[in-house]
């Protein structure tokens, strides 16, 4: 296993989890792709997504042969994961709601799950809960407002506070919400968002991501062969107008460069 590590999200939202791969390997080879052609993932429907990530991964794949994949995006792993690992040739790495961690922190027994309209419907999610947090109340809400928030928060502009407040409110004034103490940021874009939603929340309620767990199993499925020292390529699948106005958050992350994939920025 010798090529990049790569990373997909529908958007900047996986760069959360670039942050956590390179706290733990800050010289490793990374590509990172945002689909922002296919964007927002989380207002499409099951079968859209699924064929969107195992055909895009499949042709990355091909394109940048990674060491391993990582869907840097809770809406196409819940939904996609299954599909897309037996068909590539590399390991596949999902994001999926850190709902075990929340159960075994939650004190009250209660729990928040923000994630995107697709991603908190997912029978993956079902699952979860049923497996880790059977005995306690789980509270879902669908903040697809946040996305758009983060994308813009990493382009310099401001937070929309009513935002925020809107997918506070979504969890803690749902039936039985006012109990949660612990809320699973269940999508990639939100963690850009945690001192917005820290300082709107009550004191004392804990924001967990899975950021850091991937980042582990990343390092784990390397097996200690790590990729070689390279630059970071940031690739994406349509060219949006504010572009330049990433290219400092970019470069913080190791990602200068940005090729827009397909002829002269065609759609894939
Ligand atoms: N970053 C993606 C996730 O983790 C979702 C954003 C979108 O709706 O495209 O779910």
């Amino acid at each position: 296993m010798t090529g990049p590590i790569l990373l997909l999200d529908s958007g900047v939202g996986g760069l959360t989890v670039l942050a956590a791969v390179r706290a733990l390997l800050p010289d490793a080879a990374v590509v990172y792709c945002a689909d922002w052609a296919g964007f927002p993932y989380g207002a499409r429907r099951e079968a859209d997504v699924s064929a969107r990530v195992a055909g895009l991964l499949g042709r990355l794949v091909e394109r940048v042969a990674p060491s391993l994949a990582v869907i840097a995006c809770n809406t196409a792993s819940t939904i996609a994961l299954d599909w897309v690992r037996p068909v590539l040739p590399v390991p596949v790495v999902g994001t999926v709601p850190a709902i075990k961690p929340a159960a075994e922190r939650s004190r009250t027994r209660a729990i928040g799950v923000l994630g995107t309209e697709a991603t908190i419907r997912q029978p993956y999610v079902d699952d979860l809960v049923r497996r880790y947090a059977a005995d306690c109340v789980v509270v879902r809400h669908a903040a697809p407002e946040l996305v758009q928030a983060a994308e813009a928060k990493l382009r310099g502009q401001p937070v929309d506070a009513r935002a925020v407040e809107a997918a506070l409110g979504g969890i803690l004034d749902a039936p039985r919400g006012a109990a949660v103490d612990t809320i699973v940021l269940a999508c990639t874009h939100f963690p850009l968002l945690r001192d917005e939603l820290a300082a709107a929340a009550p004191p004392g309620i804990l924001f967990l991501d899975g950021a850091t767990g991937i980042a582990r199993r990343v390092v784990q499925l390397l097996d200690g062969t790590l990729p070689p020292p390279g630059p970071g390529r940031f690739l994406a699948t349509a060219a949006p107008s504010d572009l330049a106005a990433l290219a400092p958050a970019l470069h913080r992350l190791g990602l200068d460069g940005i090729e827009i994939l397909g002829e002269g920025g065609r759609r894939w």
